[in-house]
This record gives structure tokens, sequence and C-alpha cells, in this order.
């Protein structure tokens, strides 16, 4: 999704500041940028290092003045019905990126925005945040901290004219869920999602859902007794994801 929102974003005049740990990829997805007419920064930076996250953040907003940060960098473990125990190295791993890694990106720059009267920070949840899944435990609780600390950021901020919004997507298919072999209702493309993304961005959305017709279905569900719920949830099948790049 970072690529599809890096692509969408794309144009003359416009700088788009880029971070992930895998070089290689960001430079082919700062090329396609550039190829569209954007100018291209990048940091070959693992969110869990604060020290480093904070020297490039500020870095980059002297240079460049942010004007948006979106805090989407992300993993999850996925568990089967034969494995349904997460180990502990990993459930640490997923909770350092999915919430430090987020802290380190937007805790820097909420100052600068704070003090100029202006900016707006757009954090990455996820549906799997409305209640835990037997199969990714850490996954779920790291995005309902997300979705908490986006609410309390959004109206903390906005005396300050920093505009928060929180992403809250369905399946979108993508790297990240791809050995998922669970049915993925009303799964959509990364580029449609970047698109809606966009458009919520810019219309200064709090909350950016989609598809927002399965969240109102898990919406539904949830009003069930948790009971049901967790015996509903525990019988989907689900395949192993490889987690050895936490
Ligand atoms: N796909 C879905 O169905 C779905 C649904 C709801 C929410 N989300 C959320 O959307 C976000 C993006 O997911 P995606 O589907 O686009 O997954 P993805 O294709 O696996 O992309 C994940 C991105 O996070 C970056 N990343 C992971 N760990 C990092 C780290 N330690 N330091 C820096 N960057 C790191 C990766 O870059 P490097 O590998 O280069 O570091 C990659 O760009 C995640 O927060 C995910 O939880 C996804």
């Amino acid at each position: 999704m970072g690529r599809a929102l890096a692509v969408a974003y794309s144009k003359p005049g416009r700088t788009l500041i880029l971070i992930g740990r895998d070089v290689q990829r960001l430079e082919e997805v700062a090329e396609n940028c550039r190829s569209l007419g954007a100018a291209i920064e990048i940091g070959a930076i693992d969110v869990r290092d604060r020290q480093r996250m904070h020297e490039f953040i500020l870095r980059m907003d002297d240079r460049h003045q942010v004007d948006l940060l979106i805090a989407n960098a992300g993993v999850s473990t996925l568990l089967s019905r034969e494995n349904i125990i997460e180990d502990h190295e990993t459930t640490l791993s997923t909770f350092e990126i999915n919430v430090f890694g987020v802290i380190n990106a937007v805790q820097p720059i909420i100052q600068r925005m704070c003090a100029r009267g202006a900016g707006q920070i757009a954090l990455m949840g996820s549906m799997a945040a409305l209640h835990g899944l037997p199969y990714a435990p850490a996954y779920c609780a790291t995005k309902s901290a997300i979705h908490l600390y986006a609410e309390s950021l959004r109206s903390s901020l906005s005396k300050y004219g920093v505009l928060v919004s929180l992403i809250i997507p369905g399946f979108v298919s993508t790297p990240f869920n791809a050995h998922l072999s669970v049915p993925k209702p009303m799964a959509m493309s990364a580029e449609r999602a970047a698109i809606i993304i966009q458009q919520g961005l810019r219309n200064g959305k709090a909350q950016i859902i989609f598809p927002r017709m399965l969240y109102f279905v898990i919406r539904a569900l949830l009003l069930l007794p948790s009971e049901l719920v967790d015996a509903i949830l525990i019988r989907v099948a689900v395949s192993i994801r490889d987690t050895d790049k936490l």
C-alpha cells in the first residue's frame, strides 16, 4: 500500500519521502515516482530505530517541511489451527514495529506541526482492530493500540491545527496477506485502496474506512455474545505465513 500511495501522490512539484528497510525496493518505487514527476528522498531505516527515525524525519522536515506523514509500515504473523500459539520473539517484534515504529514516525513531527499550526498525520489501522482474531493476537492488539492512539491524537492536536486521520482497511491484496488462504471478502487492490485513502486525507476525514460494508457487517457480528464470536472465528482455517522478516 505504501508503494501504491507513493505512486498516487506523485506529480511534478511534489516531494515524497519514503522509508522502509529494503533499499532495492525503495529505489524501484522511487524510480517509478520520479517518472511521474515527483522528487524523491529515501530513508532505508527500520522504524524500530528511534534515533535514526528521529534524525531523518527532522532533517527531512528542515529541508522540505513535511505537510503529510503517513505511518503505514506494519507486519503481521499468521497462525494456523494447528499452530495457534504465537512465540515470544514474534509477539514482541510485532509490537515494536506496529506500535513503537508508528510512535517513532509521528513523534518527531508532532511538535513541528503544532508549532506551525498546520499539518496532517495518518495512521494505518485495520479492521483486525475491531475484535481479537485467534490467529493473529499480536497484530490485532497492535492495531487496536493504533486506533486509540490516533483517536486521542486527533482530539488533542486539532486545537493546534493539525489533522489526524485513522485509516481502517479491510482486505487489500498485497504481499502482506498473499499467503492467507482464508476467504477475503470484498478484497481490493492496493491501487484502489490508495485512491480511497488519498481522497479521505484530502477531505480531512477522521476515519477512512473501506470497504464500509465489511466494516458494518463486522460491527453487527460483534453484537453477538463474545463466546459465539470466538466460536465462529476459531473455525476459520488459515495458512502459516513465513514470519522470519520480523
Ligand atoms: N493488506 C491488508 O489486507 C491490510 C489490511 C489492513 C491493514 N493493513 C496495514 O497496511 C499497512 C501496509 O500493509 P501492506 O498490506 O501494504 O503490507 P506489505 O506489502 O507487507 O508492506 C509492509 C510495508 O511495511 C514496511 N515495513 C515493515 N516492517 C518495517 C520496519 N521494521 N521498518 C520499516 N518499514 C517496515 C515494508 O517495507 P520493508 O520491507 O522495505 O521494510 C513495507 O513497505 C500495514 O500497517 C498493515 O498492517 C493491511
